[in-house]
């Protein structure tokens, strides 16, 4: 999974935020391709996990500074998305479940289609509250 112009929100602090993300999901990707252990499995998604919650918190609290009207909406997809990947995370520690393609699949399209769908409204209002 690349990024790509198509993803561009407007804002060079956010563009590089997505990219980082991409970035360790492809890490994931690759270290579950090259059938990497079990612990370098885990390490791999907490580093995800909290970049995710990271770059999450940044966009909260630019709409929140910026009085963004669908903040309520935005936050609730945020938050269904770390419930899904730290519910993951425990069941792949105990055992529960494995690292598949699909779960892979969830996770690019999740990222992909939150950035074009709901990122991307923000970019006006970033814009004119002078975030470029
Ligand atoms: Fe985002
Ligand atoms: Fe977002």
């Amino acid at each position: 999974m690349d990024w790509s112009d198509d993803l561009s929100v407007g804002v060079t602090e956010i563009d590089n935020q997505h990219k980082r993300l991409i970035e360790l999901i492809n890490k994931l990707h690759d270290a579950m391709k090259a059938g990497q252990g079990k612990l370098v499995l885990e390490t791999t998604l907490q580093e995800l996990a909290a970049y995710t919650v990271y770059h999450f918190q940044a966009e909260e609290q630019y709409m929140q500074q910026f009085k963004y009207p669908r903040y309520s909406s935005h936050k609730v997809e945020h938050d269904a998305f770390v419930k899904k990947v730290t519910d993951f995370q425990k069941d792949f520690a105990e055992g529960r479940l494995g690292l598949t393609l699909d779960l892979m699949k969830f996770l690019k399209d999740w990222v992909k289609n939150h950035i074009k769908a709901t990122d991307k409204q923000y970019s006006a209002l970033f814009n004119k509250s002078g975030l470029a």
